[in-house]
C-alpha cells in the first residue's frame, strides 16, 4: 500500500492550559502513517503533555483531535478505550510494575482483556522479548534492571496488543551514548517490523535524527515548523534556529543532512 500521503493523527487549536499556565497554545500538526514523528522541543515545553493530550490521559481545554479519521475531541472514557488500545505507549519513566516479573509486566495488556489463549499470550510475550533481546531475563524483577533494560521490557510491552501506533516519550534520556543508540536501533526496527506509526518525543537531537523521519519543532506552545528532515534542517525560523544550534554542533547536524 502507498500510504506515504495518508494522515493518522490531525490536530487542530489544540489548547491546553493548567491554572494559569498555558502549555499548549494552539497546536496545529498533522501526523503520517506509518513514518516516525519526532517533535522537538526544550524540557518542559508541553511535550509530554502532548501526548498525554492526544491519548486523553489529560482532557484538553479546546481545539480538535482527529485519529485515524475519527473525531475523538469529545469522547467519554470508554469510547476513548478502543482508541487507546491501538496506541503503544513508552512512558518516559518505563512505568513498569515492580512486583511482576518480565513477563507479566508484558503479558500484562493482554491478560487484562484475555482475548487470547494463555500459549498465545506466551507465544506473543515470548516473540516480543525475543525481539527487544531481553528473552534471558523473563524471570527477572524491574528493580533488577538497568535503565536501558528496562526501556527495552517497557517497548515490548507498548507493542504486545499489536498497536497501529507507538508513542515514545524521551526514549534515550537518561541513557549512556551506547544504550541509547540500542533504543533508537529498535525504534527503527519496531517501525520496520511491526509497520507502526510512530510518534517520538524528545530534547535528544541525536536520537532524532536518528529515528526521525517526520520533524514538528515545539516551542512556546505551539508547533513553529514541520516538515521533511532536510527542510527541518535547513529551516529559517528563528527559535529553531537557535534550538539546533544549541542542541548540536554545526558540523555534527551536517552529517545528517
Ligand atoms: N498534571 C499537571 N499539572 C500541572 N502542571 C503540569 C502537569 N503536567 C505538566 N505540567 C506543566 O506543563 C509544562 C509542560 O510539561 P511537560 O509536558 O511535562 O514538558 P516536557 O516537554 O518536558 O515533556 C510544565 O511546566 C509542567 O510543569
Ligand atoms: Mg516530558
Amino acid at each position: 500500500m502507498d500510504s506515504g500521503n495518508v494522515i493518522m493523527i490531525e490536530l487542530y487549536e489544540l489548547k491546553k492550559s493548567f491554572y494559569n499556565q498555558d502549555v499548549l497554545n494552539g497546536i496545529n500538526l498533522t501526523i503520517p502513517h506509518g513514518r516516525t514523528t519526532v517533535i522537538l522541543g526544550q524540557s518542559g515545553c508541553g511535550k509530554s503533555v502532548l501526548l498525554k493530550v492526544i491519548l486523553r490521559l489529560l482532557s484538553l481545554d479546546d481545539g480538535k483531535i482527529i485519529i485515524d479519521g475519527e473525531d475523538t475531541t469529545d469522547y467519554s472514557e470508554s469510547e476513548m478505550m478502543p482508541i487507546r488500545r491501538r496506541v503503544g505507549m513508552l512512558f518516559q519513566g518505563s512505568a513498569l510494575f515492580d512486583s511482576m516479573t518480565v513477563w507479566e509486566n508484558v503479558a500484562y495488556p493482554l491478560l487484562e482483556h484475555r482475548l487470547e489463549t494463555w500459549d498465545e499470550i506466551d507465544q506473543r510475550v515470548i516473540n516480543l522479548l525475543r525481539f527487544v533481546d531481553m528473552e534471558d531475563a523473563i524471570t527477572k524483577l524491574p528493580g533488577a534492571l538497568s535503565g536501558g533494560m528496562k526501556k527495552r521490557v517497557a517497548l515490548a510491552r507498548a507493542l504486545v496488543t499489536n498497536p497501529d501506533f507507538v508513542f515514545y516519550d524521551e526514549p534515550t534520556t537518561g541513557l549512556d551514548p551506547i544504550t541509547a543508540s540500542k533504543i533508537n536501533q529498535l525504534i527503527i526496527s519496531t517501525r520496520e517490523k511491526y509497520e507502526t506509526t510512530s510518534v517520538v518525543v524528545t530534547h535528544d537531537m541525536v536520537s532524532a535524527l536518528t529515528v526521525g523521519d517526520f520533524f514538528a519543532f515545539l516551542n512556546n506552545g505551539t508547533i513553529q515548523f514541520s516538515g521533511e528532515k532536510d527542510e527541518f534542517l535547513h529551516s529559517d525560523v528563528p527559535e529553531l534556529v537557535e534550538f539546533l544550534e544549541k542542541a548540536a554542533p554545526k558540523h555534527y547536524v551536517n552529517t545528517f543532512a
